[in-house]
Protein backbone atom coordinates (compact mmCIF):
# COMPACT_ATOMS: atom_id res chain seq x y z
CA UNK A 1 0.00 0.00 0.00
CA UNK A 2 1.64 3.45 -0.99
CA UNK A 3 2.40 5.22 2.12
CA UNK A 4 0.54 8.49 2.39
CA UNK A 5 2.70 11.69 2.06
CA UNK A 6 2.79 13.98 5.93
CA UNK A 7 0.26 16.52 6.54
CA UNK A 8 1.38 20.32 4.87
CA UNK A 9 2.58 22.99 7.23
CA UNK A 10 0.14 24.87 4.73
CA UNK A 11 -3.04 22.78 5.52
CA UNK A 12 -5.03 24.38 8.90
CA UNK A 13 -3.43 24.16 12.42
CA UNK A 14 -4.26 22.16 14.85
CA UNK A 15 -7.40 23.27 16.44
CA UNK A 16 -5.80 23.56 20.01
CA UNK A 17 -3.52 26.01 18.51
CA UNK A 18 -5.40 28.75 18.13
CA UNK A 19 -4.73 30.80 21.51
CA UNK A 20 -0.62 30.58 20.31
CA UNK A 21 -1.46 30.47 16.55
CA UNK A 22 -0.63 34.24 16.36
CA UNK A 23 3.31 33.62 16.39
CA UNK A 24 2.52 31.13 13.29
CA UNK A 25 5.39 32.66 10.47
CA UNK A 26 9.17 34.04 10.38
CA UNK A 27 10.20 36.59 12.32
CA UNK A 28 13.10 38.88 12.29
CA UNK A 29 14.76 41.90 13.80
CA UNK A 30 17.49 43.05 16.52
CA UNK A 31 17.79 42.72 20.41
CA UNK A 32 20.47 43.23 22.73
CA UNK A 33 22.00 41.16 25.69
CA UNK A 34 23.77 41.62 28.74
CA UNK A 35 24.07 40.07 32.20
CA UNK A 36 26.34 41.19 34.83
CA UNK A 37 29.15 38.98 33.87
CA UNK A 38 29.88 39.91 30.07
CA UNK A 39 29.89 43.26 27.72
CA UNK A 40 26.38 44.57 26.38
CA UNK A 41 26.01 43.00 22.82
CA UNK A 42 23.48 43.90 19.94
CA UNK A 43 22.42 40.53 17.81
CA UNK A 44 20.21 40.03 14.77
CA UNK A 45 17.44 37.62 15.30
CA UNK A 46 15.13 35.36 13.15
CA UNK A 47 12.83 33.18 14.93
CA UNK A 48 10.30 30.45 12.51
CA UNK A 49 7.56 29.28 13.78
CA UNK A 50 5.33 26.57 11.96
CA UNK A 51 3.05 23.34 12.62
CA UNK A 52 2.73 19.93 11.00
CA UNK A 53 -0.94 19.21 11.73
CA UNK A 54 -0.47 18.33 15.43
CA UNK A 55 -0.73 19.87 18.86
CA UNK A 56 2.22 21.84 18.77
CA UNK A 57 4.32 24.48 17.52
CA UNK A 58 7.57 23.86 15.64
CA UNK A 59 10.35 26.46 17.06
CA UNK A 60 13.55 27.53 15.62
CA UNK A 61 15.35 30.69 16.15
CA UNK A 62 18.78 31.83 15.27
CA UNK A 63 21.15 34.53 15.86
CA UNK A 64 24.12 36.51 14.40
CA UNK A 65 26.96 39.09 14.75
CA UNK A 66 24.97 42.42 12.93
CA UNK A 67 28.11 43.78 11.97
CA UNK A 68 29.71 40.09 10.78
CA UNK A 69 26.82 37.74 9.86
CA UNK A 70 28.68 35.05 12.27
CA UNK A 71 26.00 32.94 14.28
CA UNK A 72 25.94 33.16 17.62
CA UNK A 73 23.08 31.52 19.70
CA UNK A 74 20.65 29.66 18.17
CA UNK A 75 17.52 26.88 19.67
CA UNK A 76 15.26 24.66 18.15
CA UNK A 77 12.31 23.51 20.28
CA UNK A 78 8.48 23.23 20.45
CA UNK A 79 5.36 25.24 22.08
CA UNK A 80 2.63 23.32 23.11
CA UNK A 81 -0.92 24.02 24.50
CA UNK A 82 -0.78 23.22 28.40
CA UNK A 83 -4.66 23.59 28.94
CA UNK A 84 -6.94 26.99 29.39
CA UNK A 85 -4.90 29.34 29.46
CA UNK A 86 -1.37 27.80 29.73
CA UNK A 87 1.20 26.97 27.44
CA UNK A 88 4.52 24.52 27.71
CA UNK A 89 8.02 25.15 26.04
CA UNK A 90 10.67 22.89 25.10
CA UNK A 91 13.68 23.88 24.46
CA UNK A 92 17.42 22.81 23.05
CA UNK A 93 20.66 24.50 22.90
CA UNK A 94 24.00 24.60 21.06
CA UNK A 95 25.60 25.53 24.49
CA UNK A 96 24.62 22.20 25.65
CA UNK A 97 21.54 23.44 27.75
CA UNK A 98 17.53 22.27 27.60
CA UNK A 99 14.83 24.08 29.25
CA UNK A 100 11.74 22.49 29.95
CA UNK A 101 9.04 25.69 30.27
CA UNK A 102 5.60 26.58 31.26
CA UNK A 103 3.36 29.56 31.67
CA UNK A 104 0.16 31.24 30.12
CA UNK A 105 -0.78 32.80 27.22
CA UNK A 106 -3.18 35.68 28.06
CA UNK A 107 -4.30 37.66 24.29
CA UNK A 108 -0.86 37.91 22.39
CA UNK A 109 1.56 38.00 25.43
CA UNK A 110 3.15 34.36 26.36
CA UNK A 111 5.22 34.23 29.32
CA UNK A 112 7.36 30.87 30.66
CA UNK A 113 9.68 30.30 33.34
CA UNK A 114 11.71 26.83 33.78
CA UNK A 115 10.48 24.14 35.56
CA UNK A 116 13.88 22.34 34.98
CA UNK A 117 16.94 23.58 33.13
CA UNK A 118 19.19 20.25 31.98
CA UNK A 119 22.90 20.96 30.94
CA UNK A 120 25.69 18.45 29.28
CA UNK A 121 28.75 18.06 31.65
CA UNK A 122 30.34 21.47 30.08
CA UNK A 123 27.38 23.48 29.94
CA UNK A 124 27.71 26.87 31.43
CA UNK A 125 25.48 26.64 35.23
CA UNK A 126 22.12 28.15 34.39
CA UNK A 127 19.24 27.27 37.19
CA UNK A 128 16.43 29.11 36.00
CA UNK A 129 14.67 30.83 33.09
CA UNK A 130 11.74 32.94 32.25
CA UNK A 131 10.59 34.13 28.80
CA UNK A 132 7.84 36.36 27.28
CA UNK A 133 6.60 36.43 23.70
CA UNK A 134 4.77 39.48 23.68
CA UNK A 135 2.95 40.49 20.50
CA UNK A 136 1.82 44.64 20.30
CA UNK A 137 0.63 45.47 17.11
CA UNK A 138 3.17 44.11 14.30
CA UNK A 139 5.54 43.91 16.64
CA UNK A 140 7.10 40.62 18.49
CA UNK A 141 9.08 41.52 21.31
CA UNK A 142 10.89 38.52 23.01
CA UNK A 143 12.63 38.58 26.30
CA UNK A 144 14.78 36.17 28.08
CA UNK A 145 15.89 36.57 32.04
CA UNK A 146 17.95 34.02 33.36
CA UNK A 147 19.85 33.19 37.00
CA UNK A 148 23.27 32.10 35.75
CA UNK A 149 26.61 31.78 36.92
CA UNK A 150 25.63 32.25 40.37
CA UNK A 151 23.71 35.42 39.73
CA UNK A 152 19.82 35.76 40.72
CA UNK A 153 17.15 35.73 37.43
CA UNK A 154 18.47 38.76 35.67
CA UNK A 155 17.62 39.78 32.12
CA UNK A 156 19.59 38.29 29.20
CA UNK A 157 17.99 38.98 26.11
CA UNK A 158 15.38 41.71 24.30
CA UNK A 159 14.55 41.62 20.87
CA UNK A 160 11.94 43.29 18.67
CA UNK A 161 11.02 41.11 15.62
CA UNK A 162 8.29 41.53 12.79
CA UNK A 163 6.67 39.51 9.93
CA UNK A 164 8.71 38.66 6.82
CA UNK A 165 5.65 36.29 5.35
C1 LIG B 1 19.39 35.47 21.45
C2 LIG B 1 20.03 34.45 22.01
C3 LIG B 1 21.34 34.61 22.75
C4 LIG B 1 22.42 35.36 22.45
C5 LIG B 1 22.63 36.22 21.22
C6 LIG B 1 23.39 35.18 23.51
C7 LIG B 1 24.61 35.77 23.57
C8 LIG B 1 25.49 35.65 24.60
C9 LIG B 1 26.80 36.28 24.65
C10 LIG B 1 27.39 37.17 23.55
C11 LIG B 1 27.39 35.92 25.80
C12 LIG B 1 28.75 36.34 26.31
C13 LIG B 1 29.85 35.60 25.67
C14 LIG B 1 29.82 34.11 25.89
O1 LIG B 1 30.02 33.65 27.05
O2 LIG B 1 29.64 33.38 24.89
C15 LIG B 1 26.44 35.06 26.50
C16 LIG B 1 26.69 34.47 27.70
C17 LIG B 1 25.86 33.57 28.29
N1 LIG B 1 24.62 33.21 27.86
FE1 LIG B 1 23.69 33.84 26.21
N2 LIG B 1 22.86 34.33 24.45
C18 LIG B 1 21.63 33.94 24.02
C19 LIG B 1 20.76 33.08 24.63
C20 LIG B 1 21.03 32.44 25.80
C21 LIG B 1 20.15 31.50 26.43
C22 LIG B 1 18.79 31.06 25.87
C23 LIG B 1 20.77 31.08 27.56
C24 LIG B 1 20.31 30.11 28.61
C25 LIG B 1 19.08 29.73 28.80
C26 LIG B 1 22.03 31.77 27.64
C27 LIG B 1 22.96 31.60 28.63
C28 LIG B 1 24.15 32.25 28.71
C29 LIG B 1 25.13 32.01 29.76
C30 LIG B 1 25.01 31.03 30.90
C31 LIG B 1 26.20 32.85 29.49
C32 LIG B 1 27.52 32.94 30.27
C33 LIG B 1 27.58 33.97 31.32
C34 LIG B 1 28.95 33.94 31.97
O3 LIG B 1 29.66 32.95 31.86
O4 LIG B 1 29.30 34.91 32.63
N3 LIG B 1 22.14 32.59 26.57
N4 LIG B 1 25.31 34.94 25.75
Amino acid sequence: MPIRPPHRSGDDPHPDLAPVAFLLGTWRGEGTGEYPTVARFGYAEEVRVGHVGGRFLTYAQRTWAPDTGLPMHAEVGYLRPGGPGRVELVVVQPSGITEVDEGTVVGTSITVSSRAVGHTSTAKEVTAVTRSFVLTGDSLTVSLSMAAVGHPLTGHLTAVLRRTN
